[in-house]
């Protein structure tokens, strides 16, 4: 067997195509990060701290601007003599007040121990730090309706009055705040006060020619050259920014690249053809990204894959079938399962991000919740799972 045949013929630096990677440039998101510049300039010039939303639907590029707006703003802000210096926290991964707590502290103290403090205990912990290493911290907060679903407005609105009881407020910690959804709304009234509604940053969709560019630049990092031409980039281009459900989706775009370039290697040729995206669409699903389901936690995945069992079988399932499959799959990979309350919170989960749908309706013993897969064949997703679990 020769392996060699079909390996890195196309595909030159595959780390440039994950999630992960934030790139230099951001095509098509230079506005954004002005206005994100102009909100933040103040920090450095006049010591006052800013609260700044950002908004914007499914890969529209929010965490990967952010990202690079932290690095290359405290950058900037180093040159003008002032130390800046920011903590990124997922709040889907971290949806409780102590675990971004301790997130915060631990950038600060990598030996802090993670259980025995309370979130306000962590609270003085962090602007201890903020204070004796005489810094302006950006707390960014990705998305933060996860967190405001699980326990509330209540740090965000202590994290914005971080000073408020000093004399003389220096201004030393700012919030940035994520969300596909509008974040200002799910606040409560207590906490929305310290925001200025005005300070939004928009990330519309991408369009095909918005999307070009950004295609582009990762076909030129991350693909030998003369691996794919113009005309197929186009059409990635056309397929992720086509208008509708799930359009102007940069990490679709990305991942049919991947895709394509993968099923290019396989065959191995040394060029992605256009039968390749062809291809590559019809195992990508536009909702139910690769980098999603990786970004699940165990229990959400224990959960999906109990209902793509489910679903096999049938067109609705119910959530009291998916939760006695839940039980069995949680048997099999020795996983402790959860009370009902933590399940169907993680259920609604999986829903509010796309992979499920859930359909509520009253009936006469109740209410009852039909479950459905639209966007992949469930023995698709159950093989997808497989490997990630
Ligand atoms: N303007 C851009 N230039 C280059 N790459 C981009 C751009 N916008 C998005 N991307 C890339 O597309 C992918 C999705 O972007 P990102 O994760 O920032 O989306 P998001 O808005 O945070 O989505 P979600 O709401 O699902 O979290 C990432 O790999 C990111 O690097
Ligand atoms: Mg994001």
């Amino acid at each position: 067997m020769d392996f060699k045949r079909s390996v890195g013929k196309i595909i030159k630096d595959q780390e440039k195509l994950s999630f992960d990677y934030i790139p230099e440039k951001l095509p098509n998101r230079e506005e954004q990060i002005q206005n994100l510049f102009a909100l933040f300039r103040g920090v450095t010039s006049s010591n006052i701290s800013q609260n700044v939303f950002i908004q914007g639907s499914v890969g529209t590029g929010k965490t990967a601007t952010a990202k690079r707006f932290c690095i290359d703003f405290s950058e900037w802000a180093k040159d003008e003599g002032k130390k800046i210096d920011y903590v990124f926290v997922n709040c889907r991964r971290r949806k409780k007040n102590s675990s971004v707590m301790w997130k915060v502290v631990n950038h600060f103290d990598k030996g802090f121990p993670d259980r025995g403090f309370s979130t306000e205990e962590m609270l003085e912990v962090a602007k201890g730090k903020v204070e004796e290493q005489n810094l302006h911290l950006i707390l960014v907060l990705d998305e933060v309706d996860f967190l405001i679903r699980k326990d509330g407005s209540d740090l965000i609105y202590y994290l914005s009055r971080f000073d408020e009881e000093r004399l003389k407020p220096k201004g030393n910690i700012s919030l940035l705040l994520i969300s596909q959804k509008n974040a200002f709304q799910l606040l409560e009234e207590s906490a929305r006060s310290s925001f200025k509604r005005s300070n939004r940053v928009r990330f519309p969709r991408y369009t095909c020619e918005d999307l070009f560019p950004i295609i582009n630049d990762r076909v030129d990092i991350a693909l030998h050259p003369g691996s794919m031409d113009d005309e197929k980039v186009q059409l990635i281009c056309d397929i992720a920014g086509k208008k509708g459900d799930g359009g102007g989706d940069a990490r679709y775009g990305i991942e049919l690249l991947e895709k394509s370039s993968l099923m290019a290697e396989m065959k191995g040729r040394n060029e992605v053809i256009t039968e390749d995206i062809r291809a590559a669409k019809a195992e990508v699903s536009p909702h139910i990204t690769e980098s999603k389901l990786k970004a699940l936690n165990t229990q959400e995945k224990m959960i999906l894959l109990a209902a793509t069992r489910a679903l096999k079988k049938s067109t609705y399932t119910t959530t009291g079938d998916i939760k006695e499959l839940y039980k069995i799959v949680c048997e099999e990979h020795g996983i402790t399962k959860l009370a009902h309350t933590q399940f169907w919170s993680y259920l609604q989960n999986l829903s509010d991000q796309g992979i499920l749908n859930t359909k509520t309706f009253a009936d006469g013993s109740g209410r009852t919740t039909k479950v459905s897969l639209s966007d992949i064949t469930a023995e698709k997703l159950e093989n997808k799972l497989d490997t990630l679990i």
